[in-house]
């Protein structure tokens, strides 16, 4: 991406200002015009080799392009930063899961247990963010460098069709959700099946005793 669409990957990223040695932004919060990052923590030089291989190389930042070929940088960063925490936190929690497995403690820790319930729902939600990453991030073009998405959309279907789909299907989703939820606490509430210890199968008594 750095070589491809350079002005996407420098929005994921939060690089702002050109530079070598460029740092790989592990949390921060994206603000103001010009774009600035609050509370950032980030790692030198590993934006550069992840990149090119090369932790001196010089990586384009955001003020390398002109403003109307920019993403939304906010969502953007916010996105994909979200996701990539999420993926960071399963590789995590499912290591820690293996490990007590592995060693035979893992059921009796209800906190590790409660963590892996609570995370269920986690990739559905890394899913939606890095989807919103990837279409949020490749505008303004729908061809990269060829069409523009202001070039592009339907001149027959209007706004308020496309809000009516929406709705449409945010309730459909909606009530499978709640199908989903409902079924679910109902399927824990009833337990595991037990299964009944096998019946001992006794000989028939014989007629001649
Ligand atoms: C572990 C850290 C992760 C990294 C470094 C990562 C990286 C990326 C990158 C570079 C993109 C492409 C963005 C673009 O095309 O502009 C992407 C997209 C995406 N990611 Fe992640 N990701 C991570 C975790 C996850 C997880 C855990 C999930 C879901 C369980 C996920 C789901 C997606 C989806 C659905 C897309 C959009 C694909 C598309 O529509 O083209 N990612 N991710």
């Amino acid at each position: 991406m750095a070589r491809t669409q350079p002005e996407t990957f420098a929005a994921l990223e939060g690089l702002y200002t050109s530079q070598s040695s460029a740092p790989l932004v592990v949390f921060g919060v994206p603000f103001g015009d010009p774009p600035d990052l609050g509370a950032k923590f980030e790692i030198p030089g590993l934006l550069s080799w992840m990149a090119f291989g090369d932790a001196n190389a010089q990586v384009k930042g955001i003020d390398a392009f002109p403003k109307e070929n920019l993403p939304p940088l906010w969502l953007t960063f916010v996105s994909f930063h979200n996701m990539v925490a999420l993926g960071m936190w399963f590789i995590l929690v499912m290591g820690l899961a293996a490990v007590f497995l592995l060693n035979g403690t893992l059921w009796s820790k209800r906190w590790m247990l409660k963590a892996l319930m609570y995370s269920i729902p986690l990739p559905v939600a890394a899913c939606q963010l890095g989807w919103v990453a990837a279409e949020v991030g490749r505008q303004p073009w729908i061809v990269y460098g060829l069409l523009r998405t202001s070039q592009a959309h339907s001149t027959t279907v209007g706004a308020g069709e496309i809000l009516f789909s929406l709705i449409m299907f945010g309730l459909i989703y909606a009530l499978l959700f709640a199908v989903w939820i409902f079924l679910m606490f109902k399927k824990v509430r009833s337990g595991p099946q037990i299964e009944a210890p096998p019946q001992a199968v006794l000989p028939a008594p014989s007629k001649a005793a």
